[in-house]
């Protein structure tokens, strides 16, 4: 009898992306370094059906786009240098000279970066919008509108935002809808499921895993998105290497196991945050007084390692850097999703040009890893006595 229950996603990521495998073979495919790909015949340099070149990839990159490709639910994967890469990528890709852009106005500095520094030079506008507006953004198209770029949660202050009506008020018009979905990574949010025509992932967080590798993908089911994205990444000789591409095919297949127990440790450390003296509010979307929260529970099915808090009154930016300084076990660093537990303060980089801002404190960003939290939450300890001194006040 054939069994016709679809298979989890633990069970299929622990079998795709593999090649040929079997028959005294590895279980991963064989790494190539190659730039010259031998073709057998002279008239194969030519036949576009023929790989001759790795700039245009090889068996390596082929089976992380399938493996990943599951994880999204993706018809294609387009793997680019970096997850910003894989951001920039869209916007580039769709804009035309005259084109306006809407972007949500919790998107992470660098893509907005690109939009105001890069992409203005080419005759686009930009138009930042409150994460809150929903299916407002309607009122938002234009006629040039090409594109409205999400993320989602934003990576600092964690909003969420009503994804599938702002897809449906994108579609109604033409326009097409991308969301980095960093956070979700594919194993807790589907966007491809919820409408948005592109999804986008920083291969460098929870597919990785190590923070040893940069790497991103953009996710569609649109043959004619994906030839787009491809022509251009073919145009601006973008590629990723093979070495990149195997350790994040070796990533993935543990992804979703890591993923739970980033979940269960960032749920444990945020419930006991919430409950202290020195925060004033703990933005983490799966905690049910988290702004978000009820689109959280209808659209994602788990929550990654990576929230957000707000320090009470009288704490100002030393006391955050003092609380940083602080800790042992954390390390201050950026780019997150990787086994280590990482921490930073966020002010320097919080910009908002739609949204009123309405941040009360100081507001500190950890990414919870592998550790035991019962160690993580000494450590942090360890950063309030340290914010409780800045502050001027006693040990408790
Ligand atoms: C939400 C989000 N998207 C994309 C990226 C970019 O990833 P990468 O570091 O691979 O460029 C980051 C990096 O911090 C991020 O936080």
């Amino acid at each position: 009898m054939t069994d016709k229950k679809p298979r989890a996603l633990d069970t299929r990521l622990t079998h795709t992306g593999r090649g040929s495998v079997g028959g005294g073979r590895g279980v991963n495919p064989p790494l190539l370094r190659a730039s010259t790909l031998l073709v057998e015949r002279a008239r194969d340099l030519y036949d576009p059906r023929i790989r001759s070149y790795a700039i245009h990839g090889s068996a390596m990159h082929d089976a992380l786009a399938e493996a990943w490709c599951e994880v999204e639910t993706a018809d294609h994967c387009v793997l680019v240098g970096s997850g910003l890469l894989a951001c920039t990528l869209p916007i580039f890709a769709f804009a035309e000279t005259g084109a306006h852009i809407l972007i949500c106005d919790n998107v992470y500095g660098p893509t907005r970066r690109f939009c105001e520094r890069t992409l203005s030079r080419y005759g686009c506008t930009f138009e930042f919008f409150d994460p809150a507006l929903g299916g407002g953004v309607a009122d938002l198209i234009r006629e040039e509108t090409r594109l409205v770029f999400l993320e989602n949660p934003g990576s600092l202050s964690m909003e969420i935002c009503d994804a599938p009506a702002i897809a449906e008020a994108a579609r109604a018009r033409g326009v097409l809808t991308a969301m980095d979905n960093t956070w979700g990574a594919g194993v807790f949010h589907k966007p491809l499921d919820f409408g948005i025509d592109l999804s986008i992932q920083a291969g460098t967080k929870y597919p990785s895993g190590s923070a040893d590798v940069l790497i991103g993908g953009v996710f569609t089911r649109s043959d004619r998105l994906a030839a787009r994205l491809r022509e251009t990444v073919a145009d601006l000789g973008l590629n990723t290497s093979p070495d990149d591409a195997f350790l994040v095919l070796r990533g993935l297949r543990s992804m979703p196991t890591r993923l739970r127990r980033h979940e269960a440790s960032g749920l444990e450390i945020a419930d006991w945050l919430s409950g202290l003296a020195e925060v004033s509010r703990v933005l983490h979307p799966a905690l049910p007084d988290a702004p978000g929260h009820a689109l959280w529970r209808r659209d994602f099915t788990g929550s990654a390692g990576l929230f957000s808090i707000v320090l009470n009154a009288p704490a100002d930016e030393n006391a955050a850097c003092a609380f940083l300084d602080a800790l042992e076990l954390f390390g201050l660093g950026f780019s997150w999703g990787g086994f280590e537990s990482l921490a930073i303060h966020c002010d320097p980089q919080l910009r908002r040009s739609a949204a009123r801002e309405t941040i009360e404190g100081p507001l500190l960003r950890f990414s919870i890893g592998l550790e035991d939290p019962a160690d993580l939450k000494a450590d942090l300890e360890r950063g309030f006595a340290a914010l409780r001194a800045a502050n001027g006040q006693s040990a408790v």
